[in-house]
């Protein structure tokens, strides 16, 4: 096992921490089931996981829920959460352990419910990890990080179409987390813009996860586009001169 290591700037001793203490970079998900969007993201190199739920499932058509989920995550090297459907503690955890038996990506997405609560706790004592889903208060939160969840899912964009703030409920739980140390990621989900994920990243959000045109506009500044057709003329420029010269010579 490594140790701090101790140096000294002759006023003072810096601690260099362990490695596995140390900050790691925000993950970003996507929040889809297209496997054309997935293998997309994926080829860019920044992809750490996939989101999928019901909604977005129903969004492919006829497809084979356990099958896709398993394309999903022969595509990722990540966390896949696949989401139950059952609402009782015996449906989930039959759900769950299906979806778990899927693939060794796979998170199984709990919604929170009394009897998701109930899940949570069982899956972590059976060492299955879960995405508590469907959060909208602190409270809910604290509840689900008690219970063993691995991933919390607060839904900022749902809570800002209510004009409510998304923001200040990934805040609160950021501090709650940190006031008890628990090591349940806090995955800002529902995200909708660029902006979302800026203000989840300076809260301290573990996660963002994001539809795949979200991840995309990440790139867009109007500056960098008039910048780049700047250089590329101006490379064309340069091109053309010393060809002309080349030719003079
Ligand atoms: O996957 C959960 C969440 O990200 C849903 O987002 O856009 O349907 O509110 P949205």
């Amino acid at each position: 096992m490594d140790f701090p290591q101790v140096f000294s700037d002759g006023e003072s001793y810096i601690f260099v921490l362990f490695d596995q203490f140390a900050c790691t970079a925000m993950q970003f998900f996507v929040d889809t089931a297209d496997l054309d969007e997935i293998r997309e993201a994926n080829d860019m190199g920044v992809l750490d996981g996939v989101t999928t739920n019901p909604s977005l499932v129903k969004d492919e058509g006829n497809v084979d829920f356990h099958e896709h989920v398993f394309k999903i995550c022969e595509i990722v090297d990540g966390d896949v959460s696949a989401e139950v459907t059952a609402t009782d503690f015996d449906g989930m955890m039959e759900e769950a352990h299906q979806l778990h038996q899927i693939h060794g990506n796979v998170v199984v997405k709990i919604p929170l419910i009394k009897d998701g609560i109930k899940a949570l706790r069982a899956l972590d004592e059976e060492g299955i990890e879960t995405n508590c889903t469907l959060c909208f208060s602190p409270t809910q939160a604290l509840l689900a990080a008690k219970a063993g969840a691995d991933y919390i899912s607060p839904f900022l964009g749902r809570i800002d179409d209510i004009s409510s703030d998304g923001m200040g409920l990934i805040e609160e739980i950021v501090q709650i987390y940190d006031n008890y140390a628990f090591d349940t990621d806090i995955l800002a989900a529902s995200i909708r813009h660029p902006t979302h994920v800026k203000r989840a990243a300076l809260a301290g959000a573990d996660v963002a996860t994001m539809p795949f045109e979200t991840l995309l506009n990440l790139l867009d500044h109007p500056l960098t586009d008039r910048g780049l057709e700047r250089f590329l003329d101006d490379w064309q420029d340069y091109k053309e001169a010393r060809k002309a010269e080349a030719g003079l010579a």
